[in-house]
């Protein structure tokens, strides 16, 4: 479905985004194989959480959805360490490449069989990055493409621990492995190139599971038990990045945004955006469900071209397209480096980003691990496509906020995956003057 923003002279909104989607997926998970009663509350919203849910419920996990005081409450039955059993069908992770990469460090783990696989766009995405250590740990599982891609078939059980230099700074690569080194004979240990989310071994060790971090390297032995953990999740610093961006760089704005999570291993986004000039406050610093949370206030902002690369991105890297957006209306050029990552999300993040904002009358060009932008650009509106992403779709709509005429993203309901309110959320924010 397409979908037409059109500017606004003035922006004015206060905004609670979705709860955070790597935090409840966690949350789920972990939960599911501890011993006791869990319940989540403020859980992310939008397709991603269907796909968590229904491979946990294929695990013969009971998850019950009620209402408590207004709240809406996940009540996850956990099966203990030894208590999942065999799906008689394949699971389903949608395009959640969470959902994938971290079930298949507990498929790994079992002692059954079983067959994972998702949307067109996941099982386009890299696989052989988990198969490969999961393979060195005794696990016997195979893919399609040689192991490389979903979907993918494990006959589990039986893993040993290892040390594994991690090729690649990513969260969910961390986080398979430290799953499937829960339920491993002995230690094991990753070491990071660099810092990633680190909600997983947090997660884990207030659950009471044994976790040491030294430096880069993580290391997890086998628990007798996971304790079941009631989370309150903090809303999501991701979803959280559009509305900021919208306020630094439209001319006439002023957004809070509440109750965002604010650990340090998400708060990239933040520090690129004060290095460019943006006006954002920190206000009523909390902790929520083990996380740092606060309020951000962004006003309109004079910002500036920086470069983004090393070891930022990883802490930023799901931000990027809307920085990209940022960039475009700064004075001078942004950089952006080290971010071939970006090629293998949803979508082709580099090449999206830069047609996106290209059609829209920016001066930005492509590079192997990024992109240039020449800042100072008035966007003009044009038609853009989301390239069924998610975070492209609602990138699109911010530059849309901020540019003459009207601007008509393609394939809108791509933003359902993580942020399903996002357009009225959009219309609401425009003031009336
Ligand atoms: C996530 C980690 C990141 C991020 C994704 C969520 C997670 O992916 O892009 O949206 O919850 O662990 P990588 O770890 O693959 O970089």
């Amino acid at each position: 479905m397409e979908r037409t923003v059109h500017g606004s002279a003035r922006l004015e909104a206060t905004v609670v985004p979705p709860g955070d989607k790597s935090i409840s997926h966690r949350a789920a998970l972990l939960n599911a194989i501890s011993d006791g009663q869990a319940k989540v509350t403020n859980f992310c919203v939008g397709d991603d959480r269907t796909s968590m849910l229904g491979c946990l419920r294929g695990l013969g996990v009971e998850i019950e959805e009620s209402v408590e005081d207004g709240i809406e409450t996940f009540t996850i039955n956990g099966m203990g360490l030894d208590g999942l059993s065999e799906p008689s069908d394949y699971l389903y992770a949608g395009n959640s490449g969470t959902t994938m990469r971290l079930v298949s460090g507990l498929l790994a783990s079992q002692p059954f069989f079983s067959v994972i696989t998702g949307d067109s766009s996941l099982r386009g995405r890299p696989m052989k990055r988990i198969l490969t250590p999961l393979s060195m740990m005794g696990a016997q599982v195979m893919g399609r493409g040689g192991g490389s891609l979903a979907p993918l078939a494990f006959d589990g059980g039986g893993l040993h621990g290892i040390e594994y230099e991690m090729p690649v700074a990513s969260a969910q690569l961390k986080s398979c492995i430290l799953i499937a080194g829960l339920f491993s004979e002995g230690e094991t240990s990753v070491i990071q190139p660099a810092e990633s989310r680190d909600h997983t071994e947090r997660m884990m060790a207030s659950m009471g599971a044994d976790v040491d971090k030294d430096g880069p390297r993580l290391t997890v032995r086998r628990p007798s038990r996971l304790a079941s953990l009631d989370i309150q999740v903090p809303c999501d610093i991701s979803g959280a990045a559009f509305w900021l961006v919208a306020g630094a760089a439209h001319p006439n704005a002023r957004i809070t945004v509440q109750g965002v999570g604010i650990n340090p291993s998400r708060t990239g986004v933040l520090d690129v955006l004060r290095d460019m000039g943006a006006n954002i406050a920190v206000e009523n610093v909390r902790e929520v469900g083990n996380e740092p949370s606060a309020d951000l206030v962004v006003e309109t902002s004079n910002l500036r071209g920086v470069e983004i690369s090393g070891d930022v991105i990883p802490r930023v890297i799901d931000e990027l397209p809307v920085l990209a957006v940022a960039a475009s209306q700064a004075t001078g050029q942004t950089v952006i480096r080290d971010a071939s990552e970006l090629r293998v999300k949803e979508s082709d993040r580099i090449a999206a980003t830069v047609t996106g904002l290209a059609g829209l009358g920016a001066k930005v060009r492509e590079t192997e691990d990024g992109m240039i932008i020449e800042g100072g650009s008035r966007l003009r509106g044009a038609e853009v496509a989301s390239f069924g992403d998610h975070r492209i779709a609602m990138s699109m709509a911010i530059a849309g906020l901020i540019a003459d005429g009207a601007t008509t993203i393609g394939d809108s309901e791509a933003a359902d995956v993580s942020y399903p309110a996002f357009w009225d959320e959009l219309e609401n924010a425009k003031a009336r003057v």
